[in-house]
């Protein structure tokens, strides 16, 4: 049985104007309903490994606070909002039955999103991983893989019907690279191999995921969400050229190439097709090549590659965030001109994530973030002619709705458009969640007139 021929057009006729978050990031409830522990849970033990010693316990209680949290969505009058299912709530171990309070909770959650207008846009993994199945091997293992399609089956049967769209994994190059090799990230490897193993296990699970979606749900759009960036060399010397490709390989086409085109590239030493003990496997490259309903695509700046000493640094014209990431909002075009350049089987595309980290202050109530407001109006603002120009482009998604736990840097990093007062739990719009607020709500009304005009027309 196959689904309608555009099936994210077919559930979300307008452009998607969302805010993004992920579980771990702000559920808190680590323990509740019978959820296991995960990968997370795990690595914000190890001392050192979260700044301020930061954990997932509390976040932002989304999982107590979710009605509230839907208010806040309906009530920026965004339509749509893109999430992610916390693996270990579901299936706690990884393996087997599915925990009905887990499930419980996002169907609640995904009910009470439609009732309020808002389009719910679910991601299967955002990197936490149950610990149990790490236990097994994790993603070196070709079993965990196995065990992600299960799990996606059970989400798409249960939630098929409801969802506009479903993506696979959040940045496997994340998983991978950062968990693997650099060990910043669960699970704190630190073994290049090991992440070159993973990440097949990661494309694979993708492939699987997507037959096991369109066996259980077949109108249910499918994807995944990769984090992008155009690699600029610092000089136009040989060595920066050559450095700069190479690093725009490793981010992005060792994940699109094959997604995209079913090989990998031919020009890395340690593609998993070329290490010792090879995890790639006949017939791999057809299930992680199969046809999308779309890209999700996270930008949040460019690559800046130098190899001189010391580094020749990035002009920074528009600043630089808290995470000293540069403000290029260009760099969303020349990737959109480069993957059509690279792909002719491109799906639609869905700007999954794009934001900025500023250090916010509440004065008299109020946190006036001009800086982010800035930011998310120049990127917005470059979106806008790719569109016009006749690039696909599905929808937008901040990030985030609200501050959270971001990963290593734990809650001294805020991007939200909302602020969160972690001592209070108490939510407040600032003033680029008001900014955004008011872009929406001009481009919807645009998109209606426009209709109007074609239908009378
Ligand atoms: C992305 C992640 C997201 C958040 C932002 C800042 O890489 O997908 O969870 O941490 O960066």
């Amino acid at each position: 049985m196959s689904g309608p021929a555009d099936r994210l057009q077919a559930r979300c006729p307008d452009f998607q104007w969302g805010a993004a978050t992920s579980a771990f990031q702000i559920e808190g409830a680590l323990r509740a309903g019978g959820r296991g522990p995960s990968i997370w849970d795990t690595f914000c033990q190890r001392p050192g490994a979260i700044a301020g010693g930061d954990t997932g316990e509390r976040a932002c209680e989304h999982h107590a606070r979710w009605r509230e949290d839907v208010e806040l969505i309906a009530g920026l009058g965004l339509n749509a909002y893109r999430f992610s299912i916390a693996w270990p709530r579901v299936q706690p171990t990884g393996h087997g039955l599915a925990n009905f309070s887990g499930l419980g909770f996002y169907d609640r959650l995904v009910d009470r999103l439609l009732e309020r207008g808002v389009q719910p846009h679910a991601t299967l993994y955002h990197w936490d991983l149950p610990q149990a199945l790490e236990d097994e091997g994790g993603w070196r293992s070709r079993d965990t893989a196995l065990r992600f399609a299960d799990y996606a089956a059970l989400v798409a049967e249960r939630f098929g019907d409801r969802l506009a769209s479903l993506a696979t994994h959040n940045e496997p190059w994340v998983s991978a690279e950062l968990g693997h090799a650099r060990g910043v990230f669960a699970p704190g490897l630190r073994d290049p191999l090991a992440a070159s193993r993973a990440s097949h296990h990661l494309l694979l699970s993708h492939g699987l995921a997507v037959a096991a979606i369109r066996a259980h749900a077949p109108s249910l759009p499918a994807g995944i969400v990769l984090n992008m960036a155009p690699a600029w060399p610092a000089t136009d010397s040989a060595s920066d050229g050559l450095a700069a490709a190479r690093e725009y390989t490793r981010l992005v086409r060792w994940y699109a190439d094959p997604l995209l085109l079913g090989r990998y590239p031919d020009d890395q030493p340690d593609t998993p097709d070329r290490i010792p003990d090879s995890p790639v496997r006949d017939g791999d490259f057809a299930l992680i090549a199969a046809p999308t309903d779309f890209l999700g695509i996270n930008y949040y700046t460019r690559l800046w590659i130098s190899t001189s000493t010391p580094p020749v640094p990035a002009p920074g014209r528009e600043g630089f965030s808290e995470m000293d990431w540069e403000t290029y909002p260009q760099g969303l075009l020349e990737l959109f001109d480069r993957l059509r350049a690279d792909y002719p089987a491109l799906p639609p595309l869905v700007v999954a994530e794009n934001g900025f980290a500023a250090a916010d202050a509440m004065v008299d109530g109020r946190v006036d973030d001009i800086t982010r407001r800035r930011y998310l109006q120049l990127h917005v603002e470059a979106v806008r002619p790719a569109r016009a120009r006749g690039d696909d482009i599905r929808g937008y998604f901040v990030w985030s709705l609200l501050d959270n736990f971001e990963w290593a840097s734990g809650y001294a990093k805020r991007f939200g458009i909302v602020h969160v007062n972690y001592a209070t739990q108490r939510r407040t719009v600032k003033e680029s969640g008001r900014w955004y607020a008011a872009h929406v709500a001009a481009a919807r009304e645009r998109e209606r007139s426009l209709r109007g005009v074609l239908v009378s027309g």
